[in-house]
């Protein structure tokens, strides 16, 4: 069948013109004045790719595997909440576009849908994204369920310690918990939020599940040397795609530092501003395992359901492949060091 759409660009765009106003930018915005999220993009173009030639790249291995799961390329679709405002079947669809692209997905921890449900609708591999609301007895219920259905990992997430302040939100007078309709669960989240949320938690984490535990949002180099110590297997640089923190760094920029500081002990996940299969490219280059996508999986639901999310990561994965042939490399798990390096440009 011919994909309804060819480009990235036009999935985006097709997602803004069927979304409702508001929900578009609930998706699209970050927290203050966007700069983290402007970063995000501006850090990834900062960045030159090395043009290899002469080597022979009919055969492009894609394949990789992170805490020990298989997986055919190195790409994963990042936890988002709130799916349901994109399309009326929000995480449902999501994991079955992805199932159709043999592409890993982290379900949110913030889903409307059962896990067991979430798990049974796509063929691709799961991990879990854990919001820690304070209540322990409720989460250790919920990774029970979590380690049940199947998901290969669980991932908290620490950068929400309060809900960044979204602007394009406030100033719709948007809430999206009320959009979502969602019912207060009486267990559920803290007041707080996250607010109180220390590394005693992440300890307890580790002992309440049999699961690989990592951390999402980590973006310094102590805090990423205190999460190895704590036996944390997945260090996910992350700052939320600019949704939490304003003036935070741009991702890519963050990870070479903290590739440096983990020195191989844990697997290292990065999300933020990758829309391309050039960015992708240059995630790996700096060192991680898995780059993970937001946005362009969003806008792949909005645009058409799970055939939108397969179609925009089917794209994704061409377009690695071209730029991993025209960069000279043959296997993302085997790239030259040297292949990703800084320009200096003061607009890009
Ligand atoms: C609509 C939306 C909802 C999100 N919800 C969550 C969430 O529930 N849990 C979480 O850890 N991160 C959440 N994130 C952050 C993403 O997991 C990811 O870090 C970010 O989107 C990556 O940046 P990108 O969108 O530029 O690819 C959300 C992001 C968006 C756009």
């Amino acid at each position: 069948m011919t994909p309804r759409f060819v480009t990235l660009p036009e999935i985006r765009r097709a997602a803004r013109a069927r979304l409702p106003r508001d929900a578009w930018n609930f998706g699209a915005g970050g927290a203050e004045t966007e700069t983290t999220r402007r970063r995000n993009r501006r850090a990834l173009d900062r960045l030159a790719i090395a043009q290899r030639v002469l080597v022979d790249v009919r055969e492009i291995d894609l394949r990789t595997s992170l805490l020990g799961v298989p997986l055919s390329w190195p790409v994963a679709v990042a936890p988002m909440g709130g799916l349901v405002l994109f399309h009326a079947a929000g995480d449902l669809e999501m994991a079955r576009g992805c199932g159709a692209a043999d592409t890993l997905q982290f379900l949110s921890g913030a889903t409307g849908w059962p896990v067991e449900e979430v798990a049974k609708a796509g063929a691709g591999p799961k991990m879990f994204q854990l919001y820690h609301h304070g209540d322990r007895g409720w989460v250790a219920e919920l990774l029970a369920r979590v380690e049940a259905s199947g998901y290969h990992a669980v991932c908290l997430t620490v950068d929400v310690q309060v809900l960044g302040r979204r602007e394009r939100d406030i100033l719709n007078r948007y809430d999206p918990r009320e959009a979502m309709r969602i019912a207060p669960n009486p267990r559920g989240p803290d007041p707080e939020y996250q607010a109180r949320l220390t590394w005693d938690d992440v300890d307890w984490l580790g002992k309440t599940t049999r699961l690989p535990i990592g951390l999402k949002g980590l973006m310094t180099v102590r805090d990423a040397r205190r999460a190895v110590e704590a036996g944390v297997r997945l260090v996910w640089v992350s700052n939320h795609g600019g949704r939490q923190l304003d003036h935070a760094e741009g991702a890519v920029d963050a990870l070479p530092r903290i590739v440096d500081a983990v020195g191989g002990r844990a697997e290292i996940v990065v999300d933020g501003g990758f829309g391309r299969g050039t960015d992708v490219l240059k995630g790996l280059a700096r060192g991680a395992a898995v780059v993970a996508v937001g946005r362009a999986a969003l806008w792949g639901l909005a645009a058409d359901g799970a055939a939108g999310v397969a179609c925009a990561l089917d794209i994704l994965r061409r377009e690695l492949r071209t730029t991993m042939a025209l960069a000279g490399q043959t296997c993302v798990r085997r790239l030259d060091p040297e292949l990703v390096f800084r320009v200096d440009e003061n607009r890009s």
